[in-house]
């Protein structure tokens, strides 16, 4: 069977290149950033490459910090303006967008499949439909902003970096929520793959986008340091590498900058004892081979019950034959070429010292010549401690284990330092979803994989981020609760030992834990000593140690109580916290302007915008409608 499908030949069906190559030349092959409406002068050029061919494409500007810091002064003089619009008016200029990319739409998904190697057919059938969808999608967000996000406002001025596997999709999935919601943006295009991102801020000056709401500013790593550095930004948004997120947050600790994270993954693609094999095998080949398996969220990881692994691994091998290699631009070819030399020879070293003696299959497929290919492989017999079983491959390889019960399958599926997806396949809907249930990702699909739609929130857990994208959910990492503005309390007297019953003499008892719902001594007896600015000692407080640290945890993993809760229930012991804050303001307030200095109106105020935010929630709690998209419970906050 395996010879019939590697005999049978299709002839190519070639999707012209001109209208792209047009566009190419009619910016003589060179780029400048697009900041503030306009190409600049292309400046410290570097080359891009046709990753199929190893051909230069164009030459792009490296993005210094000058350039970025021209971008966000750009995008910081356009903010009031975007933020100032009515919802419904910036809703208008996203249908725009959206409706550009719509018109552009071959141009976009040949440039996408030349620029990044992959197969058009994926462009053409996801990356440019999927964009569209997303600026759509949060049109009607802008829209509904006044209503649904009342008491919000935009974070500002966003840096937003993003990576080469989806490029427009990537743009859209950062810029439709950030503009939507009244916030402007710096982008910066991963290295290898810019040139859509400037097609599209050409064509949204064009649909009359206003200058600097969207600025591109191209480059690699550095430039994208220099944006998460720079003083002007409000907010970062990165999607890409584990260890560019670990960087980027070490960077804006402290600093004030919202962020969000969408990094790597090893995602677990779980097939029970009783799943349709076949149905299965398909579902391999949309998690692995699909965009040459350069997906965060690529079901890499096959975990497959021992009574049906050897029939399994069959079928993928047979499967995996029959899959065509080839140029991005014809239409009858299922994976295309990597994304460049530099990828390639990661995912080559990765198979070649990673797979700890595991037999490695790479399909039969001829490479082309020139340019950047790998074969759809499958590493079967693996060790879950493997390198190739524990790092992102990032590439069309899939590694696969065997487990013989359920429970084992969540255990080897959870093993893991990401959480991005999961997919379980499985005839019997309460077996998968009994599994489904337990695996800590931030996405589970049953019986299906990579499936997309704007209006469902996206993201991770643990090492693979935090934040969501898409969906309603999506748009609150763009928003920001409006600082509490009404009447700030009247000025409170200055504390002289008791004021109203409220003891404010030193406080010689010291402060206890809080573990478990009562107070907890300190596991070593130790205490540290609170000073006021003036370093007069004000009271003790209990110092935790490692011990005390494991007894919180451990109590907030046991109240599970919390989460199975109804939203209303939660809601109104949040409402009663706020109740009782308020009865006790004043004392909350003096005992601030005790240990920080602060007076006593900026003191009153803190209390009151605190109260205000724990009735803001205990609302939100109430209205919590987000359940059917993702699960609004994180587990753990730290
Ligand atoms: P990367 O994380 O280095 O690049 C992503 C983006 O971040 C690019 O725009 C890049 O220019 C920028 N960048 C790089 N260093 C930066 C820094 N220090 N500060 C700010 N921005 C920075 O990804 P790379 O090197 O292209 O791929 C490396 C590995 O990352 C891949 O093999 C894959 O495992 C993983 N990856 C994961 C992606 C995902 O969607 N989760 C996407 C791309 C890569």
């Amino acid at each position: 069977v395996a010879a019939h499908f590697a005999d049978m030949s299709y002839a190519p069906a070639p999707e012209s290149d001109a209208e792209a190559r047009a566009w190419l030349a009619g910016h003589g092959a060179t780029f400048g950033h697009f900041i503030d409406g306009a190409f600049t002068e292309p400046a410290a050029l570097f080359d891009t490459f046709e990753p199929a061919t190893g051909a230069p494409l164009a030459k792009l500007s490296g993005g210094s910090v000058e350039a970025v810091d021209r971008a966000v002064a750009a995008a910081r003089a356009a903010a009031a303006g975007w933020a100032g619009l009515k919802g419904h008016q910036r809703a208008r200029h996203l249908y725009a967008l959206s409706r550009s990319i719509q018109r552009h739409a071959r141009l976009f998904a040949v440039l996408e499949a030349i620029d990044n190697g992959k197969p058009l057919r994926e462009t053409r059938d996801l990356d440019v439909p999927l964009a569209a969808r997303h600026l759509l999608h949060h049109a009607g967000w802008a829209q509904l902003q006044e209503s649904v996000f009342d008491g919000y406002r935009p974070v500002g001025v966003v840096g937003q970096i993003i990576p080469w596997n989806f490029p427009l999709l990537m743009l859209a999935w950062k810029v439709a929520p950030a503009l939507a919601l009244g916030n402007t943006v710096v982008l910066k295009p991963a290295e290898y793959t810019s040139l859509t991102a400037l097609l599209f801020a050409e064509l949204a000056a064009k649909a009359g986008l206003p200058k600097g709401v969207l600025n591109i500013v191209t480059g690699d790593g550095t430039t994208g340091r220099h944006l998460v550095d720079h003083q002007g930004v409000d907010k970062i948004a990165f999607t890409g590498s584990t260890a560019v997120g670990r960087d980027i947050r070490e960077r804006t600790a402290g600093s004030g900058k919202a962020l969000t994270l969408e990094l790597g993954g090893k995602s677990p693609f779980v097939v029970l004892g009783d799943a349709d094999l076949d149905g299965a095998v398909e579902g391999v080949v949309d998690a692995i081979w699909f965009n040459q398996g350069q997906v965060c969220c690529a079901g890499s990881r096959l975990l497959v019950a021992e009574s049906i692994a050897e029939a399994f691994k069959a079928r993928l091998l047979r499967r995996m034959q029959t899959l065509r290699l080839g140029p991005p631009l014809d239409k009858t070819v299922d994976m295309g070429a990597i994304v460049d030399p530099v990828q390639l020879e990661r995912i080559t070293t990765l198979v070649e010292t990673g797979a700890d003696g595991a037999p490695v299959h790479h399909a039969g497929v001829t490479l082309p010549e020139g340019g950047s290919w790998y074969p759809p492989t499958l590493i079967t017999e693996v060790s879950p401690a493997a390198p190739v079983a524990t790092d992102e491959i990032f590439g069309p390889v899939a590694v696969m284990m065997t487990f013989r019960t359920p429970q084992e399958a969540v255990q080897l599926a959870n093993h893991t330092r990401y959480g991005l997806s999961a997919s379980v396949w499985s005839e019997t809907i309460g077996e998968a979803l009994a599994v489904a249930a337990q695996l800590h990702a931030g996405v589970v699909w049953v019986n299906g994989t990579n499936l997309f739609d704007a209006a469902v929130g996206f993201g991770g857990k643990k090492e693979s981020g935090f934040g969501r994208e898409g969906g309603k959910e999506g748009c609150y990492a763009y928003l920001t609760p409006i600082a509490w503005d009404g009447p700030v309390r009247e000025a409170l007297t200055p504390p002289a030992g008791s004021a109203e019953g409220v003891d404010l003499s030193p406080i010689d008892r010291t402060a206890k834990l809080y573990i478990g719902g009562k107070q907890a001594r300190p596991d070593g007896n130790y205490s540290r000593t609170v000073v006021n600015p003036q370093g007069v000692a004000i009271g003790e407080v209990g110092e935790g140690n490692r011990k005390d640290i494991r007894n919180a945890v451990a109590a907030a993993r046991a109240a599970t109580g919390w989460a199975a809760a109804t939203t209303h229930n939660r809601a109104q012991i949040l409402y009663y916290i706020a109740e009782n804050l308020s009865v006790r303001a004043d004392e909350f307030a003096h005992r601030l302007t005790a240990m920080t200095g602060a007076s006593d109106d900026a003191a009153g105020a803190e209390v009151e915008s605190a109260i205000q935010f724990l009735f803001t929630h205990a609302a939100f709690a109430d209205k919590w409608d987000g359940a059917v998209h993702s699960p609004p419970l994180r587990g753990l906050a730290l």
